[in-house]
């Protein structure tokens, strides 16, 4: 999306070699009308895979999922972290583990927002070692449910995740792909 690449050219700032802040406009302060273009090109990249709920994991996931969720009409259902202590149903969880924060996670939904006629597209807003989409992908799978794409905004492509999702045989589509950022300098793929 190119619209995406010259926005992070122009405002993302590379942290080290491996970490691109994008707060300026998508996870800090948000820039909603952009965000819109966003959830637009979601729309047309999977408008034809009859998608029937959108899922993501809080935090940054859930402004992301919620535009892209008015061009499909569906309810988002966000993940959340931690312990289930303010959740009283019956529940799918994960464990994910970040390597950005070295730390194992655990992630859930209510059973009862995930149906096994559930035609699944996950969004997110960073793919960086695939582990939180995975998570998802697997309590899709706990639910009976479908998992028809996985859209992300920033998939850093120097990284394992995009490669373990594609292998997992989900149609992938990351609207900009970062090759490398190494000095600073940001290479698109
Ligand atoms: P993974 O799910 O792909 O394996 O990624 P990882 O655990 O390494 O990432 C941990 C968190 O850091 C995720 O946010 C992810 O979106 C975010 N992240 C990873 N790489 C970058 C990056 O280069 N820039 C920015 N800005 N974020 C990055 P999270 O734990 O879900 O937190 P939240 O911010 O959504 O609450």
């Amino acid at each position: 999306m190119q619209l995406l690449k010259e926005r992070i050219l122009a405002e993302g700032q590379v942290i080290g070699n491996d970490i691109l802040k994008v707060d300026r406009f998508l996870n800090h302060q948000i820039d909603v009308s952009f965000l819109n273009s966003i959830g637009q090109e979601f729309f047309q990249r999977f408008k034809d895979e009859r998608v029937t709920k959108i899922l993501t994991v809080e935090a940054s996931g859930i402004a992301i999922a919620c535009i892209t969720a008015q061009y499909f009409k569906v309810p988002v259902v966000f993940a959340k972290k931690g312990q289930a202590s303010n959740i009283e149903q019956q529940v799918y969880t994960s464990e994910v583990y970040s390597f950005t924060r070295n730390a194992t996670y655990k992630i859930m939904v209510a059973q009862s927002y995930l149906d096994a006629g559930d035609r699944v597209l996950i969004i997110d807003d960073f793919l960086a070692n695939g582990r939180a989409v995975l998570g998802l992908m697997d309590i899709i799978r706990q639910a009976g449910a479908n998992p028809v794409g996985v859209g992300i905004v920033i998939e850093k492509g120097f990284q394992e995740g995009g490669a373990l999702v594609r292998k997992s045989g989900a149609n992938l589509q990351s609207l900009a792909i970062i090759e490398t950022m190494k000095k600073g300098q940001i290479v698109f793929r």
